[in-house]
C-alpha cells in the first residue's frame, strides 16, 4: 500500500485518510434533477412537462403522487445552498427544466422567469465556491413535444440543439461543465413508455427504444457541435451522462460470459460506441443481433435504425468527458433458450437473465444492492471502452429511509474505495457526485423511496431538510481529503 502511495505522490496524487487515493483537484459533489426536486410545476410561465403529464393522468406512480411541489427547490435556493455548504461539496450537479425555460418546447419563446431562477441558483452557487455541473436534459421535456412523438420524432435533434443553445447563451458565461443528456438508456427503454408494461405493444417494446437512442445520440452530437462552433470562447467542457449497472457472468461458461458482455453492449455500448469507438456507430454485436432478430420476426428492415456515414462522423468524439451513473450489480446468464425469438422486444434482443446474490446487503429499493466490487469492474470497463476519457461519477448512492442511514454509509465508503482503487489502476476519474443531495420524486416510485443524504418531510409545507447520519460521514471524507491535500 505505502509503495503505491509513494508512487502516486510522485505523480501528484495524494493519499488521504481511510485508504482513499484522491488528487488535490478531485471534485466531490452532490446531484439532483429538476423534475425530482423543483416543484412549482405550473408557476411563472412553466408549462406541463412529460412527467407532469404521466403523474397527473396515468396510474403509473406507486403512491399516485406528482412533482407539483416535490422539495419545492424552486422556492428554496437558499435552503439548498445551505445544505450543500453543510456537506462542504466542491460542486453541485443539477438539471435544467426544458418546460421551465422553453414552455412551448421551441426556442422562439424563452421564459424570462426560467432564466431568472437558474441565474440566481448559479450565482449563489458560485458566490459560495460551489461549481455548477449542469445537465441540460434529465428526462423532463415539454408535453407539447411528447405530443409530437417525443424522442421518436427525428426533429427533436434540432429542438434539443436549439434548447441547448439557449442554455449556453444564458448560463455559459458561468457554467463550464455541461452534460447534455442523463442516462439515455433508462429514459429510452423505461421512463417514458410506461416502463414498457402498461402499453405492451411492438411499437413501444421493440421499436421506440431504438428510435429514441438514434435520435438522442444525434441530438447530443448536435448540441456538442453548437457549443464548439458557437461558444468555444466560453472555454467549458461538454459531455453526457451514461449509466452502467455492472453485469457479471453468473458462471464462467462461454455462454454466460458472452451474455454479460452482450448485456453491457446493449445497455452501455449502444450509447458509448458511437461516441468513443474509433469507427463510431452502434456496436456491431448490437447491429447484427437486432438485424437477425428483426429478420426472424419478418420485419423488412432492422428495428434498429442505421446512421448515415455523415451522422457517424458527426457523433464520433463528441464528449470532453463522460459522466457515469452507477448503482448496482447483477449476475447475468444466457437466456437464449428461454425466449420466444418470434416476439419482438428489446429484452428478447438481449436474451439474458439477471439475478443477485441474496447475501449482498439490500437497499430499500428492489434493484439496488451494496456491491462495491461491481463498481470497480464497471469503472475499469469504462476506462477500456472509452480509451480512458476523463470521467465524473455523476451519480452514485443508496436508497434508505432511516435517518441513521448506516446502510448508505457502508455503501458510500465501499464505493468510494472502488473509485480510489480504479484511480490507482490508472482510471481517469475526476470527481464523484453523491445521489442524492435530497430525498426526491423517484419517478415511478413517487415519494416511496428515498435517496437523499438530507431527509425531506413531505407533509410539512415548508419541506424541512434534515441531515441523515451519512451527511457527517461524507462531509468528513471531503474535509479530510481537502485538508490532507493542502
Ligand atoms: C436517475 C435518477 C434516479 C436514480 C435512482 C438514476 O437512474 O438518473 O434520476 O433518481 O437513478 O433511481
Amino acid at each position: 500500500m505505502w509503495e503505491k502511495i509513494v508512487f502516486l505522490s510522485l505523480f501528484g496524487i495524494s493519499q488521504v485518510f481511510g485508504g482513499y487515493v484522491f488528487s488535490k483537484d478531485f471534485v466531490f459533489g452532490a446531484a439532483t434533477a429538476s423534475f425530482q426536486i423543483e416543484g412549482a410545476w405550473n408557476e411563472s410561465g412553466k408549462s406541463e412537462g412529460c412527467w407532469d403529464h404521466i403523474a397527473h393522468y396515468t396510474n403509473e406512480i406507486d403512491d399516485h403522487s406528482n412533482g407539483d411541489v416535490a422539495c419545492d427547490s424552486y422556492h428554496k435556493i437558499d435552503e439548498d445552498i445551505k445544505v450543500l455548504k453543510e456537506l462542504g461539496v466542491d460542486s453541485y450537479r443539477f438539471s435544467l427544466s426544458w418546460p421551465r425555460i422553453l414552455p412551448e418546447g421551441f426556442s422562439n419563446k424563452v421564459n424570462p422567469d426560467g432564466i431568472r431562477y437558474y441565474n440566481e441558483l448559479i450565482d449563489k452557487l458560485l458566490a459560495n465556491n460551489i461549481t455548477p455541473l449542469v445537465t441540460i436534459y434529465h428526462w423532463d421535456h415539454p408535453q407539447s413535444l411528447q405530443l409530437l412523438g417525443g424522442w421518436t420524432n427525428p426533429r427533436m435533434v434540432e429542438y434539443f440543439a436549439d434548447y441547448a443553445r439557449v442554455a449556453f447563451e444564458h448560463f455559459g458565461d458561468r457554467v463550464k461543465l455541461w452534460a447534455t443528456l442523463n442516462e439515455p438508456k433508462q429514459f429510452c427503454k423505461e421512463m417514458i413508455w410506461g416502463e414498457g408494461k402498461s402499453l405492451g405493444s411492438v411499437a413501444l417494446d421493440a421499436v421506440a427504444p431504438y428510435l429514441c437512442a438514434h435520435t438522442l445520440l444525434k441530438a447530443h452530437a448536435k448540441a456538442y457541435h453548437v457549443y464548439k462552433n458557437e461558444f468555444a470562447k466560453q472555454n467549458g467542457k461538454v459531455g453526457l451522462v451514461l449509466d452502467i449497472p455492472w453485469s457479471d457472468p453468473l458462471t464462467n461458461t462461454t455462454k454466460d460470459i458472452e451474455a454479460a458482455n452482450r448485456d453491457l453492449e446493449f445497455m452501455f455500448g449502444i450509447y458509448a460506441h458511437p461516441i468513443f469507438a474509433k469507427d463510431g456507430d452502434f456496436p456491431k454485436l448490437v447491429k447484427d443481433r437486432v438485424a437477425n432478430m428483426s429478420k426472424l420476426q419478418s420485419f423488412r428492415q432492422s428495428r434498429l435504425p442505421e446512421f448515415t456515414e455523415e451522422e457517424i462522423k458527426e457523433i464520433r468524439g463528441t464528449a470532453d468527458f463522460l459522466g457515469i451513473n452507477h448503482y448496482s450489480t447483477n449476475y447475468v446468464n444466457d437466456a437464449s433458450d428461454e425466449i420466444d425469438v418470434l416476439t419482438p422486444s428489446t429484452d428478447n434482443d438481449v436474451a439474458v437473465k439477471k439475478t443477485v446474490d441474496p447475501s449482498w446487503p439490500a437497499s430499500d429499493i428492489f434493484w439496488l444492492y451494496d456491491v462495491p466490487w461491481g463498481f470497480y469492474k464497471a469503472l475499469m470497463y469504462v476506462k477500456n471502452y472509452t480509451n480512458n476519457i476523463p470521467v465524473y461519477i455523476t451519480e452514485n448512492g443508496f436508497c434508505e429511509e432511516a435517518l441513521d442511514d448506516q446502510g448508505r454509509i457502508h455503501y458510500l465508503n465501499g464505493y468510494l474505495q472502488s473509485v480510489s482503487d480504479a484511480i490507482s489502476e490508472g482510471a481517469n476519474i475526476l470527481g464523484y457526485y453523491a445521489w442524492s443531495l435530497l430525498d426526491n420524486f423517484e419517478w415511478h416510485r413517487g415519494y416511496t423511496k428515498r435517496f437523499g443524504m438530507f431527509h425531506i418531510n413531505y407533509t410539512d409545507p415548508s419541506r424541512p431538510r434534515t441531515a441523515r447520519s451519512s451527511v457527517k460521514v461524507y462531509k468528513n471524507i471531503i474535509y479530510n481529503t481537502k485538508l490532507n491535500n493542502l
